[in-house]
């Protein structure tokens, strides 16, 4: 196994409140990870250190065995760091290959010279990555009229055009139905498996996470007071305690299955 990213004593202080608090964990090539904890438990602030949006007040970031940090989120995103954009990152008026394409003349540093022959250009490649979201049969609809499922599906085939080592996802599945995040989960992990890319997300669906995540990392009040399997992660008492707090019930994996 090989470590793709691992942070050491990541630490991040807004003022007087330390929000990320001496976090380190290691993430190894094709693993599925999820970061998990109550809001304001610091995820997104991790994230953002990750992707370079925030810098560091201590502690040090690695990917394959690289120190990024503090580096610019362009200078990050062209060593392999790829994350699902926000909804706005696709073009509403261009179909969906259209996006696609956009993606891998970008990922290709083509975007400029090369806009007026766009349309021609990756088709293959684009009609390639819709398959693997199963968008290939919506691949001349205008992104205007999909569904949001489909959008965020979308999205994850954008992020796959720049080939990235490494994959963060900050609550993906957020304004989701619940089926729509387990089938968009079961498609990142089955992405995970096939092309060999590892992930980074966080998710507040407790019963999406046990199902998919290969190992779990609990974060509460900026500490990282658990990481471990999913059973381990389920029958963790300070775990059960900190979702406990917050009116959470862990279902038992009978009880998951039946729902
Ligand atoms: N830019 C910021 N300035 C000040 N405080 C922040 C900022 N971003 C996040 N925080 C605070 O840091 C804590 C962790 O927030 P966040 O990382 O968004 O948590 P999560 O994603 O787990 O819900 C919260 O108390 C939040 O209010
Ligand atoms: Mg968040």
């Amino acid at each position: 196994m090989s470590v793709v990213l691992e942070t050491r004593g990541l630490t991040k202080a807004f003022g007087g409140l330390v929000a990320v608090n001496d976090v380190s964990f290691k993430l190894q090539k094709g693993e599925l990870l999820a970061l998990i904890g109550p809001n304001g438990a610091g995820k997104s602030t991790c994230f953002n250190m990750l992707m370079g949006q925030l810098k560091p007040t201590g502690g040090r970031v690695f990917l394959m065995g690289e120190d990024i940090t503090g580096k610019s989120p362009r200078d990050i995103w062209r060593r392999g760091v790829g994350r699902t954009f926000q909804i706005t990152a696709t073009y509403a008026s261009m179909t969906v290959i259209e996006n696609v394409q956009m993606a891998l003349l970008s990922h290709n540093r083509q975007v400029f010279r090369a806009l007026p022959f766009a349309h021609r250009m990756h088709r293959a490649r684009a009609l390639e990555l819709l398959g693997m979201v199963g968008m290939e049969a919506q691949a001349e609809r205008h992104c205007a009229v999909l569904a949001y499922g489909d959008l965020k599906r979308l999205e994850l085939a954008i992020a796959l055009a720049h080939e990235p080592t490494l994959l963060l996802m900050d609550e993906p599945t957020a304004g989701m139905a619940p089926r729509e995040r387990i089938a968009l989960m079961q498609l990142t992990a089955d992405i995970v498996r096939d092309q060999g890319v590892s992930v980074l997300f966080t998710e507040h669906d407790m019963d999406v996470v046990f199902a998919h995540a290969h190992r779990i990392m609990v974060l509460n009040r900026g500490e990282l007071i658990a990481d471990g399997s999913v059973d381990q992660i389920r029958n963790d008492p300070r775990v059960q305690e900190v979702y406990l707090g917050g009116g959470t019930v862990f279902k038992s994996e009978d009880e998951a299955a039946d729902a």
